[in-house]
């Protein structure tokens, strides 16, 4: 069963409709650890052993955040800005995430076809990740494909509901390992390794 830890940065939770209510479904789940970083670190002061330390308990990383200027909200680039540190995380003696696998979650508030290449079904949600991507290269990682929830803003309850349910089903498949890293490679969301 893989360990993993939710690094999740929402700097205005109490008004989210969406990402709270799919860590709500993943509360209690054994060897599952949501991480609320505007919660632990309001001021920005980020403790970077204890961050440090959290990685190494953990074989699954997710940066889970609402997606804010095509880019994440500004702590989580903090917390990568002072914990994924030179000789711990890359570098001549840094190898310590080697191995471990990372992903991210967003919701956006701009509906799938807002996502997609001028003139073309292709996503661009690979391209704006391409700094997460290239950060956990340099760590020795593997990166999967992102899972989205695109559209929040139209979602009602029942929409909610059915992201809800296969996000937190997608939890449970990461946790019990039941994928290939080769196979949902090829995938551009995540979101297809569960709907299929
Ligand atoms: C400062 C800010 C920037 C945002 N930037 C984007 C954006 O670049 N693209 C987008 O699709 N939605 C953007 N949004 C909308 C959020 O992604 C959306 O409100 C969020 O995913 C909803 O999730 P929640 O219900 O959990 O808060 C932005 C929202 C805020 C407040």
């Amino acid at each position: 069963m893989n360990k993993i830890l939710v690094l999740f940065a929402h700097p205005a939770i109490h008004k989210s409709r969406v990402n709270a209510k799919l860590l709500a479904s993943i509360d209690q789940l054994v060897n599952v650890k949501v991480h609320q970083l505007y919660e632990e670190y309001p001021d920005f002061h980020i403790h970077v052993k204890r961050e440090q330390e959290l990685l190494l308990e953990h074989d699954l990383i997710i940066w889970q955040h609402p997606l804010y200027w095509y880019s994440s909200p500004s702590l989580l680039k903090e917390w990568i800005d002072l914990v994924l540190e030179h000789n711990f995380a890359y570098g001549h003696k840094g190898n310590a995430l080697k191995g471990k696998t990372a992903l991210s979650i967003l919701t956006t508030g701009g509906q799938k076809q807002a996502y997609l290449k001028k003139n073309s079904q292709e996503s661009i949600m690979k391209d704006l990740l391409i700094p997460f991507q290239r950060t956990t290269e340099l760590c020795q990682m593997f990166y999967l494909p992102p899972f989205v929830i695109h559209g929040t803003h139209m979602l009602d309850n029942t929409g909610i509901e059915k992201a809800t349910n296969q996000y937190q089903q997608l939890i449970l498949s990461l946790r019990e390992g039941q994928f290939s890293h080769e196979e949902v490679c090829r995938y551009d969301y995540l979101n297809k390794m569960i709907n299929h």
